[in-house]
């Protein structure tokens, strides 16, 4: 096991990639105090040496660093240089799987980016791309990223009998679509997917399956990756009580191009925002709804009639909303570059109106 042997890349592997995150954290103190650490210290190569005994027999792991961040401090480009390796590995007829080891704080932006840019592609060439994570840094006590390590790798591998290509993820001894992973918890070891329909590592459930069946039949084409530069300048802005209007005046003299707004209760905003809202979309700005309750669902017209051109985000939470509209922007740009009158809503809509695992 090593960062990319080139001599073995023929043979069929899985390719375990590494972004960094507490599951390679280290804690100075890691007996008394565990969670006082730094994210992002130990290589891959390392990782996978501390399981190597654990890994089933003949199975083949190659690894590639791509960052070793705290993925608090994800980047755009970032973003798009983990989704061209991506695109580039799962084109390679050696890669029977791809693992992603990722902070878990971000790891909901990437699982929807992932799905939004390379779910159509994984899925037809039937292989499996697993995010996962830790919680507990690489050297505390009863460190979870072992265990999460070692069941992304054999999710990765299972036969397509029991388990469709696309972009999945495991933490804790549960899998589920990537994008239906978020950290809905600062601690708990099982923080990251508690609030998302999942199924267990050990036995994949069939109702969960077919509820990834119905996402993956909705999903036809896999949006465009931006350039590393070229990502559209979204924001996300959070209704609350006492809400000024100068939270949207602020943005309307800059080149912002899009507003993700986390409303209250069912996505509905102050009024104070409703003036400079209206002006923001008369100058050209997206504009997406979504709840700052994390979960549920925003609906079209609901509370109020929607703005002109405003979009509800369906089940998206704000970061997956501003991915979504990021991409969706994009998408419309190149889109028209090539002559298709599609707008960035009719992109925005196809990931809002995914069905939902139940
Ligand atoms: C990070 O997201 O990089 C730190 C937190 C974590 O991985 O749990």
């Amino acid at each position: 096991m090593s960062s990319i042997d080139l001599n073995a890349t023929k043979s069929p592997h899985i390719l375990v990639l590494g972004m960094g995150g507490t599951i390679a954290g280290l804690a100075s103190e890691p007996k008394d105090k565990p969670l006082q650490y730094e994210a992002g210290q130990v290589g891959i190569g390392d990782l996978l040496a501390h399981i190597a005994t654990a890994v089933p027999q003949g199975l083949s792991l190659l690894s590639r660093q791509v960052a070793n961040i705290n993925s608090r401090n994800l980047t755009e480009p970032l973003l798009s240089e983990l989704g061209e390796v991506v695109r580039e590995s799962l084109a390679n007829p050696a890669v029977i799987g791809i693992v992603i080891t990722h902070g878990t704080d971000t790891i909901e932006e990437s699982g929807l980016f992932l799905q939004a840019t390379c779910g159509k592609y994984a899925h037809d060439l039937g292989k499996r791309v697993i995010l996962t994570g830790a919680m507990l840094p690489a050297n505390a006590l009863g460190a979870d990223g072992p265990s999460n390590l070692l069941d992304a790798i054999r999710w990765a591998s299972i036969s397509i009998d029991n388990c469709p290509g696309g972009i999945f993820a495991v933490m804790a001894g549960r899998g589920c679509m990537a994008m239906d992973l978020a950290k809905r918890h600062g601690t708990a070891l099982n923080a990251p997917i508690q609030s998302s329909p999942s199924s267990s590592v050990g036995l994949i459930n069939p109702s969960w399956l077919s509820g990834v069946k119905a996402v993956q039949d909705s999903w036809v084409e896999d949006l465009p990756i931006p350039k590393g530069g070229e990502w559209p300048w979204v924001e996300i802005l959070t209704s609350h009580a006492g809400a000024r209007l100068e939270t949207i005046t602020h943005w309307l003299s800059s080149d912002v191009k899009g507003l993700v707004l986390a409303g209250s209760g069912m996505g509905g905003f102050h009024d104070a925002w409703k003036g400079p809202l209206d002006q923001a979309i008369s100058q050209g700005v997206a504009l997406v709804r979504t709840s700052r309750t994390g979960a549920g669902m925003t609906r079209t017209d609901i509370p109020e009639k929607d703005p002109d051109g405003c979009r509800a985000a369906g089940t998206l939470s704000a970061p997956r909303a501003r991915i979504a509209l990021q991409l969706a922007l994009n998408a419309a740009k190149q889109a028209a570059l090539v002559g298709k009158p599609l707008t960035w809503q009719d992109f925005f809509d196809r990931i809002a109106d995914l069905p939902e695992i139940r």
